[in-house]
């Protein structure tokens, strides 16, 4: 068992912030991502949809024969929480490792959370702050431009459509004068120097990526699932469509070598 991929998936190359900081977190461990290309975006679908593509996702992962598997997506993680409860492996989803990575880092207690329109419709991440601390004050907005923004490779951020999106979603959270906003969607961290030049440095910027990444190490840790065998640190990429963007992503994310070892999945077969 241990010495099997932990599996990573997302609607697309969001989840790949989560594959980044796993690859920094574990270099021993095999991972093997799954990117719904093909699919996404998932955040503006229906949650029966939404529910119905994580299981597809996470059942592809098992038959990839993995140990543990991350849903990489807040959307999935918001509308879709008990996909695990199916699952023969240890499943781990992005908003309650992020909930508490703000409740730690927040010092005025007003939190800011931007996700896809699903995440924030659901209400998952102000449950999960309030049920941290009834004190918090939660203040959510949806920036469904995001994914595409990120999935078409616009994501310089002195690129001016970029800015002006995200002054157009955001602005509004700096007037309650947040002193921390979870990036409640795994693409979200792509956009990052665009969102933190606007934010400015009064706000910390919590990536749910990197926040579950961090949980999911202690927990393999904890579960005694990590890798004993030295011949690891294979990273496998399948995709539902093979997309400019994702070559360009990874490029950007992990170097060439690491972005080319991808293969192409019908989420069906
Ligand atoms: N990375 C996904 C998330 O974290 C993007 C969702 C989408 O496909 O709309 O929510």
């Amino acid at each position: 068992m241990k010495n099997k991929p932990i599996g990573v998936f997302d609607s697309g190359l969001g989840g790949l912030t989560v594959v980044r900081e796993l690859i920094r977190a574990l270099p021993g461990e095999d991972i093997v991502y799954f990117g719904d290309t093909g699919r996404v975006p998932y955040g503006g679908r229906s949650f029966e949809t939404i529910e119905r593509y994580a299981r597809e996702d996470a059942n592809f992962l098992l038959r990839q024969n993995v140990k543990y598997i991350i849903a990489a997506c807040g959307t999935v993680s918001s509308v879709a929480p008990h996909t695990g409860a199916l699952l023969p492996v240890p499943y781990k989803g992005v908003v309650a490792p992020a909930a508490k990575a703000a409740a730690l880092a927040t010092k005025n207690g007003k939190i800011g959370v931007i996700g896809t329109q699903a995440t924030i419709s659901s209400g998952a991440y102000s449950r999960e702050l309030s049920q941290i601390d009834g004190s918090f004050q939660v203040f959510e907005v949806a920036c469904p431009l995001f994914v595409p923004l990120v999935e078409s490779g616009w994501i310089e951020p002195s690129d001016p459509v970029l800015k002006l999106t995200v002054r157009r979603y955001i602005a509004s959270l700096l007037d309650k004068t947040i002193d921390t906003l979870i990036l409640g969607c795994t693409h979200y961290p792509i956009l990052s120097g665009a969102i933190g030049a606007f934010c400015g440095e009064s706000v910390k910027l919590i990536s749910s990526g990197h926040a579950s990444a961090t949980e999911a190490t202690r927990e393999l840790c904890e579960l005694g699932l990590l890798r004993d065998e030295r011949t690891g640190g294979k990273v496998r990429f399948y995709v539902s469509d093979i997309t400019a963007s994702f070559s360009d992503v990874t490029n950007i994310l992990f170097g060439g070598d690491l972005a080319a070892q991808r293969t192409l999945v019908s989420i069906d077969d």
